[in-house]
């Protein structure tokens, strides 16, 4: 990983040479499972190649100078998985956190996590502490990493911290406001997502930043997770770059 460069340059130039800026995207990194089974794999070896294509990606998403990059890791619902898989992919977390830190730091990237932390052991939210803490001067690409994440969860916590707020007469009812509420979402100082990539070909959102997400850009791929390469990650941007985003307002073509 090479420091990104200058955020300023975080644009993709498109065909006729205007540049769409994209600056956040996410990615919904799904088919691990079914990517291993075809190869009569175990899911675990699904994850691990999982996590190289992560590895690979982050790489491509300094190189290319994305902003930020939120990572869908772990949801909230993934508790439901078999207890075997559940803890795989906590040693999975540790071990990314632990091999591959320094390098993401050396890269100037910055880490943010997002997701309840109450519900981890707390040698995985030490290390989550770590993470955010080394990296937190850094200025170039902020990697999001969603782990026990799920919007519902995300906005539930955030309604209850205003209502308490506003039970204490600290705010008042008609003081809450769409911007109150994204401050107080986890993804707070962040800005919403661009575009959300999902490989696997399945075509939801399964929980992932519901709020943030209003007008992001959705890009579906086939390919399963463990086979997303740099130039399939070049496509959906190159795809992104060619969409009209009206926020619910016009196209300047027909004002
Ligand atoms: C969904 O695929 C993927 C996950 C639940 C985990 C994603 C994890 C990685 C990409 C590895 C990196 C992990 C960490 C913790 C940094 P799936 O298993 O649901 O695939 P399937 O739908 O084919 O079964």
């Amino acid at each position: 990983m090479t420091a990104n460069p200058d955020p300023a340059d975080s644009v993709l130039p498109l065909p006729d040479g205007k540049a769409a800026p994209v600056r956040h995207v996410g990615l919904i990194m799904d088919g691990n499972g079914r990517w291993a089974q075809a190869r009569g794999l175990s899911r675990s070896d699904g994850h691990r190649h999982g996590l190289d294509s992560l590895r690979r990606m982050i790489r491509h998403a300094v190189r290319i100078g994305l902003e930020y990059v939120t990572i869908y890791s772990f949801s909230s619902e993934n508790w439901n998985r078999p207890e075997t898989e559940v803890s795989f992919l906590m040693s999975l977390l540790r071990r990314f956190v632990q091999r591959d830190l320094s390098e993401i730091h050396q890269a100037n990237v910055r880490i943010r996590v997002i997701g309840d932390r109450e519900g981890l052991e707390p040698g995985i939210r030490q290390l989550l502490v770590e993470a955010e803490q080394l990296t937190r001067a850094n200025s170039g690409m902020t990697l999001v990493v969603a782990f026990n994440y799920g919007a519902r969860d995300e906005i539930t916590r955030a309604v209850r911290s205003i209502a308490q707020d506003v039970a204490t007469g600290a705010i008042e009812p008609d003081a809450v406001t769409q911007e109150m509420i994204g401050d107080r979402l986890d993804t707070s100082g962040i800005p919403d997502p661009d575009l959300i990539i999902r490989t696997s070909g399945e075509m939801r959102l399964s929980n992932f930043l519901m709020w943030q997400a209003a007008y992001s850009e959705f890009y579906f791929c086939e390919c399963h997770w463990p086979e997303f390469d740099e130039a399939a990650f070049d496509k959906a941007l190159a795809d992104y770059s060619s969409r009209e985003r009206r926020f619910g307002g016009l196209s300047a073509k027909a004002l």
